[in-house]
């Protein structure tokens, strides 16, 4: 297995053998995953609304929030092409946690949403990796998408913290940052696996 390095430094390492549980049901996981990429999409036009009067930040959330709902058409189109159907939203306990940890403030705001995209992207390339062989979802086209998800949501962890740094100053987001990490691991290493990224 190639090393990884995920866009943010974060703490506690998923094991390999999560991304084996999680495929157990991949029709709970798409659908699960159809519902986080439209609450991605959703997130990115929340922050642009608190975020309007900067023009930079309007385009790179606009921008951001476009390709959120492209992997949100491109996953309910596959759900689609398998022949299977979209499950209800089983709700997401790990975001949930994080933003009941969370001050209402903007600065908690986007560093959530950059260590849930690092998060996505860890498990993205674990899933990536434990793919390949699988009956349904180890199709060549699949391996792609997934591979370009990774790489894209990487690129928006990245976009999530440089716009706080833009606002915040990098002091005080590094300094946030490191207390979000310790959350995030805690949060993560008690979260039961399921066919779910997180
Ligand atoms: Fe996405
Ligand atoms: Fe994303």
């Amino acid at each position: 297995m190639t090393p990884f390095t995920p866009p943010l430094a974060l703490r506690a390492e998923t094991p390999a053998a999560w991304a084996e549980a999680a495929l157990a049901d991949p029709e709970a996981l798409l659908s699960d995953h159809a519902h986080c990429e439209k609450k991605a999409a959703l997130t990115a036009m929340n922050l642009a609304r608190h975020l309007g009067d900067q023009a930079h930040a309007s385009g790179l959330l606009s921008r951001l929030a476009d390709e959120e709902l492209d992997h949100y058409r491109r996953v309910l189109e596959g759900i689609q092409d398998f022949g299977w159907t979209l499950q209800p939203d089983r709700g997401n306990p790990y975001a949930h946690e994080l933003h009941r940890l969370a001050s209402k403030g903007l600065l908690d705001q986007l560093l959530i949403a950059a260590i849930i995209e690092a998060r996505s992207c860890e498990r993205l390339w674990l899933l990536e990796q434990a793919t390949a062989g699988h009956p349904t979802l180890g199709a060549a086209p699949w391996l792609a998408f997934l591979l370009e998800l990774e790489r894209c949501e990487a690129g928006h962890a990245h976009a999530y913290r440089s716009l706080a740094e833009e606002r915040f100053g990098r002091a005080v987001v590094q300094q946030r940052l490191d207390w979000w990490l310790d959350r995030e691991a805690e949060t993560i290493q008690t979260q039961p696996w399921r066919s779910a990224v997180h």
